[in-house]
């Protein structure tokens, strides 16, 4: 994490004094950007930075899924699993990832390379079923689809 801290004084100058404890979210954010996980050590060290208590950093990280707390393949595939996603179809595409990957949602497979996770709402209802592989939407998305984009993906 050390080497963000020149990026988070200078969000720092942008926040009230007293409002330390808001730049919890976009610390984390940054942090998970460059490890690809928030890991006890950079828990540590943002309590030490901004001077919160170490419960502020873990009830950010608890309450918003999309923060990791270990490492996850190359690509990570999320499934929305919640109404709209479901009734357009959303088991059958992690039922086939699944079996494709040979991994349950929440695991990486062997190689390091994929992890599926299913999550709620993507915020994209309308073109359900929605995944994510990375920071990418994957839109009306069908099993035939998925698996000529993960054939094509570069190693
Ligand atoms: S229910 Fe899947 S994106 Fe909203």
């Amino acid at each position: 994490m050390k080497h963000l801290i020149p990026e988070f004084d200078r969000m720092r100058r942008r926040y009230p004094a007293e409002a330390t404890s808001s730049l919890v979210l976009p610390c984390l954010r940054r942090i998970q950007e460059s490890r690809g996980y928030v890991a006890d050590e950079d828990i540590a060290e943002l309590t030490a930075y901004l001077g919160v208590h170490r419960i502020q950093i873990e009830e950010v990280l608890a309450h918003y899924t999309q923060f990791r707390r270990a490492p996850i393949g190359q690509w990570h595939l999320q499934a929305c699993r919640n109404l709209s996603c479901s009734m357009r179809g959303a088991e059958r595409v992690i039922e086939h990832l699944c079996h494709k990957l040979h991994v349950q949602p929440g695991q990486t497979t062997a190689d390091g390379r994929y992890t599926l996770s299913t999550v709620e709402c993507l915020g994209s209802c309308g073109t359900a079923p929605v995944l994510m592989l990375n920071d990418a939407y994957l839109e009306n998305m069908d099993t035939a689809q998925l698996d000529a984009l993960i054939e094509g993906l570069p190693t």
